[in-house]
This record gives structure tokens, C-alpha cells and sequence, in this order.
């Protein structure tokens, strides 16, 4: 007899959510020694561990330069500083993110052109980009979304043409690989969160990652003082006298604001770095096993990169899958979550449309009674609903997966017959 789904009163195919499964980050004794060595020698302050997790994070991730942050939204904020935007200019981003991969534009008087996400990766449409494009462009920020990397052979070749910088936001995917390259490490800059939630998770922290050292300079002048010992080319109050002439001048970043990663931070950063690449390649096989099998079933095709691009999506942060409600005689996405969801199965949605949110139209952050998106002589790029379709039709398309952290066959098929479960009744849902 078939057994009654979960949310009709049948019993749950997870029984018992397995938390070892997901649990994330694994900290050890390793992790543990590192963070109390600092705690005791009371340098959550300084800088002399972050540099050396810098050196180590940016040798792992392909790039010249590594700059440690107190959070990843610190860091987006100044990778868009450096890149030169500021009031009356333009950022091309995709809307289907967080918050922080683009709202800091507004705080520099600018404001955000939203381009549409490929319905294939959701990352930014690299088709959606160029007719975007003004003389007020600064800069285009990719957002990796969901670890999946995204398409940047178009999204680059658009910038150089155009001349306008790139910035990954590569919160999602430390770790994922573009065509045999790390992303972090392709576009002209990148910034990632390395908050506790994140795969590559330290607390909060963020890092910047760039072999462009005008930008890692820019960088270092927005948000830390007293790292290099020198005035900073690119902040004219960092000269090494005070104005008065007498009092030697202490440092101070142009951005007003303090952006240094506390070192316990970094310390763990360190040990998490060493074990990364053998731990994500772990939940890489996982979660393949794991798409393999739930692309079986019609309906449901999980996001990732085709295998013969030698691209990968690392660690698998934030997994989704498209739904295509035809297949399942057209319930509602959130139905099907609920059902699944029902069976003992994580499933959430993806985010809201940033371009649909009152922030990027009505926020007043000068006081100047006068919405920031407009208030600088920008050309007026807001977007009401119906303007980026693909990006809108996402929650109805689209659900989150269990992100497994270790390959446990048997836990993962248990999954799938629950999956399966729902899939076979879903008439009982209509
Ligand atoms: C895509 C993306 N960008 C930026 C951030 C901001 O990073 P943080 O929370 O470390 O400030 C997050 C998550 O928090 C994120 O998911």
C-alpha cells in the first residue's frame, strides 16, 4: 500500500533529521587551539594573522592580493569605492541576491541598474547587460549565486569592451570553478562573505581578492589605516604629517570607516583554509550523487554546471533546483515545498527580487527628502514588477536543496525516495 504523505497525516520519510549531515563548518581541536592561542595573547586586533591568512587565502584562490574585512557587506562596499563609483553613477547587478552585493552604490550616491538573471545558472544574463550600459557605468557585479559560476566569457568581454570594471560577489562560491578557473579570481575584483552560514565560514569576515593592486590599494585606503606603513597613493588624507605639521599623522581611511577582520577570525580562517579543498570535495561528490539522482525525476533539474565545461560549484552553498510545475499537473511551487518539507526534507526559496524592494527606491540616506536612487543627477533606472521576468518567476520556479556536508549513500536515497514519495502523489495535492 502506498504509504500517505507527511502532510496528509502519513509518517515522515526523514524520521530523524539527520544533523551530522549538515552540520557546517567542522571545527575541531585544530580550530580551536587557533582561535584560543589569540584570545590568550590578546591580539584579536591586530593584523599580523590576518596577512598571513591573506597570503595563504589568495595562493588558494588565484589571485595577486588578498584583503581580510570585518564582514562580506564591508567588503562589497569598498571593492565598489575602488572601483570608482560614486554620486550620479550607475552598477549593473543582478537583483536575484542579497542585499549586500549591491546596495553600498546608494551610499556613494549611485544607483543600480538591475539586469535580469539566465534561467538556466540565475546568474546575471550576460545578455541582459549591454543595453544597460551608460556613460555612468562604473562597474558590473556578478554574483556566483548559489555557487554556480556565472558566464563570464560574455560577462567579461561586455566590461572590457565598454571599460567598465567587474566585481564578483563570491559569497556563494568559494571554491567553485569557472573553465579550469577559481572563481574570486576572474573578474576585476571579488569580495566574499565568510560569515558563519557561508561555506568557506570563519564568523564575521569577509575577504577581498584581486590581482589588480590599484584595487587593492583603493581598497586598503577605504577601510584600514596602519597596514603598509606608507601614505596611500590613493587617499589623500593619509600623508604621513598632520596638517598642523607637527603631529605625525596616525592613518585614517578615506572611507571613515573600519573594515580590519579580528584575528580570531583569521586564526581560524588559516585552519579552515588547509582542510577546505578536501572537505568540498567531499560534499562535491555528495551532492552530485545527490543531483544525479533527483534529475530523475521530471520536473525537478538541479543548477549546476554541465561536466564537460571543467566548472564545478565547489562547496555547493546555497543548492537549488528548478521546478517546472507542468510536470507535477501544475502545483504550486510552495505546495510542493510544504509537502516536502512535510517528509522531513530542507526546502526553502531562493531570494526576493532586490529590484522590488522600497530600499532601491525610496531609501533617503543624504536626508535630502528626496530618494538617494535619484538624488545625484542619475539617470532614473528603477524597476517596478514585470521588468526583469526571469528574475521574478524564480520563487515560482525554483526551490532550495539539502546541502549535504558528507557522502552518506544511504541518508541521500532516503531523500530521494521522499522526494519520489511526493512526486508520485502529487495529484493528492491539487
Ligand atoms: C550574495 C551575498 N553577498 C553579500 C553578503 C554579505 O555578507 P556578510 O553577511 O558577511 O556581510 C551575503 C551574505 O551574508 C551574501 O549572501
Amino acid at each position: 500500500m502506498t504509504e500517505k504523505l507527511a502532510v496528509h497525516g502519513g509518517s515522515k520519510t526523514i524520521k530523524q533529521h539527520p544533523e551530522e549531515l549538515f552540520h557546517w563548518p567542522i571545527v575541531t581541536d585544530e580550530d580551536i587551539d587557533a582561535v584560543t592561542s589569540v584570545l590568550k595573547a590578546g591580539t584579536m586586533s591586530g593584523t599580523v594573522i590576518t596577512k598571513e591568512f591573506e597570503k595563504e587565502y589568495a595562493a588558494w584562490n588565484g589571485t595577486e592580493y588578498a584583503l581580510g574585512t570585518c564582514n562580506g557587506t564591508s567588503g562589497l562596499a569598498a571593492a565598489i569605492w575602488a572601483c570608482g563609483v560614486g554620486a550620479g553613477d550607475e552598477v549593473i547587478a543582478p537583483s536575484l541576491t542579497y542585499w549586500a552585493t549591491c546596495a553600498a552604490a546608494l551610499t556613494f550616491g549611485a544607483t543600480v541598474n538591475f539586469a535580469d538573471v539566465d534561467p538556466e545558472s540565475l546568474c546575471i544574463d550576460a545578455k541582459d547587460i549591454e543595453h544597460r550600459i551608460s556613460s555612468r557605468t562604473k562597474a558590473i557585479i556578478v554574483v556566483n549565486y548559489g555557487a554556480m559560476p556565472a558566464d563570464f566569457d560574455g560577462i567579461m568581454s561586455i566590461a572590457r569592451k565598454h571599460g567598465i570594471k567587474v566585481i564578483e560577489d563570491n559569497s556563494h562560491a568559494q571554491g567553485s570553478i569557472y573553465k579550469g578557473r577559481m572563481c574570486g579570481s576572474i573578474g576585476d575584483i571579488a569580495v566574499a562573505s565568510l560569515m558563519t552560514g557561508k561555506a568557506f565560514a570563519i564568523g564575521e569576515a569577509g575577504i577581498i581578492t584581486t590581482s589588480n593592486r590599484e584595487l587593492f590599494e583603493r581598497c586598503v585606503a577605504f577601510g584600514h589605516y596602519e597596514r603598509t606603513g606608507a601614505p596611500s597613493r590613493f587617499n589623500p588624507v593619509d600623508a604621513q604629517v598632520h596638517l598642523s605639521d607637527l603631529i605625525p599623522f596616525q592613518g585614517m581611511p578615506i572611507g571613515a570607516v573600519k573594515h580590519r577582520m579580528n584575528q580570531t577570525c583569521a586564526a581560524m580562517g588559516r585552519v579552515q583554509l588547509k582542510h577546505y579543498p578536501e572537505r568540498t570535495a567531499v560534499i562535491n561528490d555528495a551532492m552530485n550523487y545527490f543531483a544525479d539522482k533527483l534529475d530523475l525525476i521530471p520536473g525537478l533539474k538541479v543548477i549546476r554546471p554541465e561536466k564537460k565545461t571543467n566548472s564545478s560549484k565547489g562547496a555547493w552553498y546555497f543548492p537549488l533546483c528548478h521546478y517546472d510545475s507542468s510536470e507535477f499537473h501544475g502545483l504550486q511551487v510552495d505546495k510542493f515545498a510544504e509537502a516536502i518539507c512535510a517528509e522531513g526534507i530542507l526546502c526553502g526559496a531562493p531570494n526576493l527580487p532586490l529590484h522590488l524592494h522600497n530600499f532601491f527606491h525610496l531609501a533617503d540616506i543624504f536626508h535630502m527628502n528626496n530618494p538617494t536612487a535619484v538624488s545625484f543627477g542619475q539617470r532614473d533606472v528603477r524597476q517596478g514588477p514585470g521588468t526583469l521576468p526571469v528574475t521574478e518567476a524564480a520563487k515560482s520556479n525554483t526551490i532550495t536543496l539539502p546541502w549535504f556536508k558528507y557522502f552518506d549513500r544511504e541518508a541521500i536515497d532516503l531523500h530521494i525516495s521522499g522526494y519520489q514519495k511526493v512526486a508520485d502523489q502529487v495529484k493528492t495535492l491539487l
